[in-house]
């Protein structure tokens, strides 16, 4: 195990801070130095939104995983990330793995998966509690020991609901024959019982399921997880993994779940393994920017750090499907305002600045190809919306550093056609049609640079109106 020197960490976690390189975002929680990857334990206590997340502080690979800390409270100022919890003993001494938080005797509390790993390789996963005390989790008793029989090693992510008083975990799994699911355990007076597996209609889809969670809007339960070996298709699961959801009913006494298809959550390319917040009614979701298994997408790493977490997303439940919207709190960081107009136009391009927000209303006419060019000093990310396909295509490709390829995806219009992008120095995330449908994906532009938006119609557009904010920072203290 490597040294975890608490303070030493977390000083050079403050010394690194704010950043400086061109390539960390402003409004995007990120790391000086190390690898962040799934957001961990979020809960809101009070005024507080407790939020971990997985890091390796001594490299931009995924090994020596801890969990690393931050609250908010109107999420643009933070309190400095900490080292909150790392491998300690024989059970998490490869990895304190993702998990989920909550609140109990009026303190936050996580539970976690403690992965170890023995001298031929074989892994062990058990289930642990823990409390949070001055930025610190206090590691507790180990709760469930090691995999359900039928089951491998690869169980793990447990995040916790409550139901009519009575607190469950549900867990990503793997069954001995190699495919994935997700596992229910009920406490019962303090203990913790194997209940069994989350039916569903998809019985062969993928080999593991990571990072489930259950939500309810009203009386319908939606079940988020991150399937992984799922093959891609033309228009969905185009990333090495994905994320996605399945929106009905789960009975918690037979544990049948009557659901609809599995939707992913985001159509770009760097998304993964989110997790969601419970406060008032209101649900908010953060995902890893990021992907697993494709570091060399990544080109920060050579700068010593890697990855991000998505702007907060609220969500919602129309029509069976869920929307995604930013958090509202991102009104606090608006600064400059401009409205652009484009009428009866072919090409139209706007400066935009080192943050930007665009909400973009626009009416076809008689172009019937849209492209949104973001041009980074001549290296253009294109998203082409083809009205008579009713497709959307992002294309990285023109891109000279990063990840690269096309993402495609089917999306609806009529006569209108709705953007909200939120453009951060690498990380962009684009909400499409009132949020039917979102992608988020990094751009790492070789010249330090700002980019510009054009919009192209194959004829002409009827009209475009665009209004622009100028976005400022996270103030991290
Ligand atoms: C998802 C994941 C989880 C695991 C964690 C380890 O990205 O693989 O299943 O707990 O990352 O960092």
């Amino acid at each position: 195990m490597e040294n975890f020197d608490k303070q030493k960490i977390d000083e050079d976690v403050r010394a690194g801070f704010p950043f400086n390189h061109r390539w960390h975002n402003n409004f995007h929680l990120e790391m000086p130095f190390g690898l962040i990857n799934d957001p961990n334990g979020l809960v809101r206590h009070g005024k507080d939104w407790h939020i971990f997340f997985q890091w390796n502080p001594f490299g931009v690979v995924h090994k020596n995983k801890c969990w690393a800390y931050t609250t908010t409270r109107d999420f643009v100022n933070y309190s400095v990330p900490v080292l909150a919890m790392h491998p300690s003993d024989e059970h998490d001494k490869d990895g304190c793995y993702s998990g989920g938080g909550f609140v109990s005797k009026k303190t936050v509390n996580v539970v976690y998966t403690c992965n170890a790993k023995d001298e031929n390789g074989v892994r062990t996963s058990a289930q642990r509690v823990g409390i949070l005390k001055d930025g610190k989790v206090e590691k507790d008793k180990i709760i469930i020991p090691g995999n359900p029989e039928g089951y491998t090693a690869h169980f793990r992510d447990p995040y916790m609901f409550t139901r009519k008083g009575t607190h469950y975990l549900v867990l990503g799994a793997q069954r001995a024959d190699e495919t994935g699911c997700a596992l229910i355990y009920e406490n019962d007076k303090g203990r913790w019982k194997f209940r069994g597996e989350i039916k569903t209609d998809y019985k062969n889809f993928g080999y593991m399921w990571e990072c489930p969670g259950i939500v309810q809007f009203g009386d319908i339960d939606v079940m988020i997880f991150s399937p992984q070996g799922l093959e891609s298709e033309e228009f969905k699961y185009q990333n090495k993994y994905q994320s996605g959801y399945m929106v009905g009913k789960l009975s918690l006494d037979s544990l049948d779940f009557m659901h609809g298809n599995f939707e992913e959550l985001d159509y770009g390319f760097d998304f993964y393994a989110p997790q969601v917040f419970h406060s008032a009614g209101r649900v908010i979701m953060l995902g890893w920017m990021g992907m697993p298994d494709c570091d060399d997408d990544y080109p920060t790493g050579k700068e010593g750090w890697r990855f991000s977490l998505t702007f907060p997303r609220e969500i919602n439940l129309a029509h069976g499907r869920i929307t995604s919207r930013p958090m509202h709190t991102l009104k606090n960081l608006r600064k400059n305002y401009e409205l652009f107009e484009g009428r009866e136009f072919t090409d139209m391009t706007e400066p935009l600045y080192e943050g930007t927000e665009i909400k973009l209303d626009l009416r076809f006419g008689k172009a019937t190809k849209i492209t949104f060019t973001l041009n980074y000093a001549g290296e253009k990310v294109l998203l082409t919306y083809d009205k008579s396909e009713q497709t959307m295509t992002i294309d990285r490709s023109k891109m000279k550093l990063g990840g690269k390829g096309i993402r495609k995806f089917k999306l609806f219009a009529d006569e209108n056609f709705k953007m909200h992008f939120l453009i951060d120095r690498t990380a962009v995330e684009v909400f499409m049609q009132n949020g039917e449908k979102v992608a988020s994906f990094f751009v790492f532009p070789k010249k330090d640079c700002i980019p510009e938006l054009s919009i192209t119609g194959n004829k002409e557009i009827e009209s475009v109106d665009c209004r622009v904010w100028e976005l400022g920072k996270f103030n991290f203290a």
